[in-house]
């Protein structure tokens, strides 16, 4: 996939229905989904759980876009290996969850995957600055992670922008996750943000049967984040 900075839409399947994941990916891209955001979570690093590896095999052959695999787990480097093989197409790590980030995003990349880090919103930009040069995405966390539907925190506005400052011209895409909405997506898109993912926002009201909605609140998000871009 190229590099560039155009906004693109991540739903986060955590808003899904649990028992029908093949048909929600269909719809949501159908809709106009970029990338599907997969929340994997540990109930140890993040108060709740979701999908081991054989969840997110199972999801591979309905993407058809790029599947954007977010690991809330610690540790994280003995799991790497299976959600590569699993079929992510991008592993984001989070810098909180272990002691060597740098090795972390090494052992990413030894997976001929896309790598991305990711920070809470009480962890300061400083901790991954010497990593930039090894990673394709920096995630923003713009909630505490663990939850969809939760609120937006404001201070990832600056901290987005003083990330974009730190890429430069650098080819690394920002992702923002965590109460995305047509509210929030125009500040984080103004600050330097080009990935955002959205749960609640992009399901809210829909159902594969009603997967107009998807693409109304998919494009909805979009038109407000380009708007500001
Ligand atoms: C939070 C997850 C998010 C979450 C986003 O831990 O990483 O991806 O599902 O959900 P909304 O958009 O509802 O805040
Ligand atoms: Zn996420």
């Amino acid at each position: 996939m190229s590099f560039d900075r155009s906004i693109k839409i991540a739903p986060s399947i955590l808003s899904a229905d649990f028992a029908n994941f093949g048909q929600e990916i269909r719809a949501i891209e159908e809709q106009g989904a970029d990338w599907v955001h997969v929340d994997v979570m540990d109930g140890h690093f993040v108060p709740n759980l979701t999908f081991g590896p054989p969840a997110v095999k199972a999801f591979r052959p309905h993407v058809k876009t790029f599947m954007d695999v977010h690991l809330m787990i610690a540790p994280v480097d003995p799991y790497i290996e299976a959600y590569a093989e699993a079929g992510a197409d991008m592993i984001t790590a989070h810098v909180e969850a272990g002691p060597h980030i740098h090795r972390t995003i090494q052992a990413i990349k030894a997976q001929g995957v896309k790598a991305g880090v990711a920070v809470n919103p009480g962890t300061p930009l400083e901790s991954i600055e010497h990593v930039l040069d090894l990673v394709d995405m920096v995630l923003i966390m713009t909630v505490n992670p663990g939850f969809g539907g939760q609120k937006f925190i404001h201070s990832g506005v600056e901290k987005t922008r003083r990330c974009r400052e730190m890429i430069g011209d650098r080819e690394i895409h920002i992702q923002i996750d965590g109460g995305v909405t047509t509210e929030t997506a125009p500040l984080v898109a103004a600050a330097g943000a080009d990935v955002l993912v959205a749960g609640s926002a992009v399901f809210k009201g829909g159902s594969v049967d009603q997967a107009q909605v998807y693409g109304d609140n998919i494009r909805a998000i979009r038109a407000a984040a380009e708007a500001a871009q």
